[in-house]
């Protein structure tokens, strides 16, 4: 079974291609690079069943593959920001190639895509038959838009061309690997911490957002992969535990030992006041659930930046 991992370099991406190689399958892991490392996968790439391969999804791709996880894309505001245009590209263009090679070698596929397509919900918790709220325009909206119609693609490859899909909606996953500059809430709240450096939060503090330890998603995504070919999501997979920033900060603030202290800044654009999947239907369709709590988590990843910010 040789598995292609498009953004296999990356966090999520990185577990992901070990987890596969642990399971006894032959990896292809694609990455341009543009947020991934090859020391994400240095570990790998004397492994026999593991091959890397520098390429931009945004070109079409010619290999034979049995499974495709389609991960390529940034994931953190800053970055995907930074180049909104290739943003879109990366997700549209991206699941058309990937859709494309599927359609060619007749392969599984799956796409990560996000809770972002339920923009600023106005339904808590979200359940996949919630179809959002999204601003079509601001700066969020690359990211969040070129993901739902990447979703749109895949149904429509699934109507027209009767392709095996599953369509993973990915909640805030945390844990080792994570960029130091990610500027996402967790990896900010470790690195300031470990550093000494005040605790930024944003607002007051008691918006809230549930966090998913990297395993436990991993687990997910591969059983999601394995189901019968009728399951095509869109399914949610995170953590429903809820979090206010100011209770995330304690518990870092805990756990690294720290004497930083808490400041507070303006609310960016578009962010959402409250984020927490419905798993409902992962608890049926999957059998399952996270079983990692924060507190566990959070120190797996303090250890990995520790160690980061020592070499
Ligand atoms: N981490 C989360 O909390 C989260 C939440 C929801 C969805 N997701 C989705 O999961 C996937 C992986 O996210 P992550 O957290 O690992 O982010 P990441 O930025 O660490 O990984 C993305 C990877 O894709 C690569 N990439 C970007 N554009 C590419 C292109 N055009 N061609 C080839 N490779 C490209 C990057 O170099 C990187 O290695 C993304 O699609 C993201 O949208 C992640």
């Amino acid at each position: 079974m040789i598995v292609l991992v498009t953004g296999g370099a990356g966090f999520l991406g990185s577990h992901l291609c070990d987890r596969l190689i642990e399971q006894g399958a032959d990896v292809l892991c694609v990455d341009n690079y543009y947020t991934g490392s090859r020391r994400n996968v240095q570990h790998l790439l004397s492994h026999p069943r593991f091959e890397m391969l520098r390429h931009d999804v945004t070109f079409p791709l010619y290999v034979e593959v049995q499974q495709i996880y389609n991960l390529a894309c940034p994931a953190s505001p800053i970055h995907y920001q930074r180049d909104p245009v290739q943003t879109t590209k990366t997700s549209v263009h991206g699941a058309i190639n990937m859709l494309g090679l599927a359609k060619r070698t007749r392969a599984r596929i799956l796409q990560a895509s996000t809770s972002e397509v339920y923009g600023d919900p106005a339904v808590h918790p979200q359940p996949e038959t919630y179809w959002g709220h999204v601003n079509p325009v601001g700066p969020r909206s690359c990211y969040d838009e070129g993901k739902r119609c990447a979703e749109t693609l895949f149904f429509d490859y699934y109507r027209q061309h009767r392709l095996e899909i599953k369509v993973a909606r990915i909640f805030n996953t945390y844990g080792p690997r994570m960029r130091l500059d990610d500027g996402r809430v967790v990896s900010n709240f470790i690195v300031q911490a470990l550093r000494g450096q005040d605790l930024t939060i944003y607002g007051d503090g008691s918006q809230t957002r549930s966090f998913c330890y990297v395993d436990d998603l991993i687990g997910a995504l591969a059983a999601l992969m394995q189901t019968a070919p009728e399951i095509t999501g869109p399914i949610n997979l995170g953590n429903p535990g809820e979090f206010s920033m100011l209770e995330l900060a304690e518990l870092v603030l805990e756990l690294t030992g720290s004497k930083s202290k808490l400041v507070f800044h303006p609310l960016p654009a578009d962010d959402p006041v409250q984020r927490c999947p419905d798993i409902t239907l992962a608890r049926e369709v999957l059998g399952w659930a996270p079983k990692v709590d924060l507190a566990d988590g959070l120190r797996e990843t303090i250890r990995y930046f520790r160690e980061v910010l020592a070499a």
